[in-house]
């Protein structure tokens, strides 16, 4: 909350036939992570990828792995993820049956681990596990697709974890995640956001690595 941000290019978003040049790209533009985004086909209506492909990632990112589970069950394959590598591994609280034992697998594997909430979900329902978390990532769309708009109710909920951390004595990372362009990296960065992906802005512009530098220094701005 209010740190050094950090840009997390969503590769949902890049081209799966040149993976690593394009993942190359962002972190010579400064990525400080890689955003993956694990899609099942249950809990979200997309499919997308999953362990062997973060364990490949990880032997070419020189930054991070943000892997983004959007996974029925997730407790069943967290275990296959620490062992691919990931970094942070962040879980859904719509997902957990029993989110404290979830997230604390996580974390005594020596990795960050991460909640997430979808748009529909109030910020309440994470109140419990603020203490037990790295970081908070706000889903600003509904997951399961990239390229989709800012949702503008996103920002009361920033504003509402950065309330319920404060209030718990802790400072989880803030990621917000979906339809972050330039204008909503200032306006999410003004709230406290820490971490911000962006998968269609970067990757769907002429010049990617501009547009990364750009959403940083709009982001930066807010904290300036
Ligand atoms: C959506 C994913 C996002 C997505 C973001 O379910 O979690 O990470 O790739 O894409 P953009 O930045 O295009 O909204
Ligand atoms: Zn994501």
């Amino acid at each position: 909350m209010f740190g050094p941000i950090s840009i997390a290019p969503s590769i949902l978003s890049a081209d799966f036939l040149n993976l690593e040049d394009d993942i190359h790209l962002v972190e010579e533009a400064g990525a400080g992570w890689i955003h993956v985004d694990v899609m099942d086909g249950h809990f979200v209506p997309n499919l997308t990828i999953g362990v062997p492909h973060v364990a490949a990632l990880k032997k070419i990112c020189k930054v991070p792995l943000d892997v983004h589970l959007m996974i029925d069950n997730p407790e069943v394959q967290v275990p296959w993820y620490i062992d691919a590598g990931a970094d942070l591994i962040t879980v859904h609280i719509e997902t957990l049956k029993d989110p404290a034992a979830t997230l604390k697998l996580i974390r005594d594997a020596g990795r960050l681990c991460g909640i997430s909430l979808n748009p529909p979900t109030p910020v309440e329902a994470i109140k419990d596990v603020i203490g037990l978390v790295d970081l908070v990532l706000v889903m600003s769309v509904n997951p399961g697709f990239g390229g989709q708009s800012f949702i503008p109710e996103s920002t009361d909920k920033i504003a509402k974890i950065v309330e319920y951390a404060n209030e718990a004595g802790v400072s989880p990372l803030i990621e917000v995640d979906g339809g972050i362009d330039t204008e909503k990296a200032h306006l999410v960065a003004s709230l406290g956001a820490d971490v911000l992906v962006a998968g269609s802005s970067i990757y769907k512009a002429q010049d990617p690595s501009e547009a990364l530098r750009a959403i940083r220094a709009a982001a930066m701005s807010a904290q300036a």
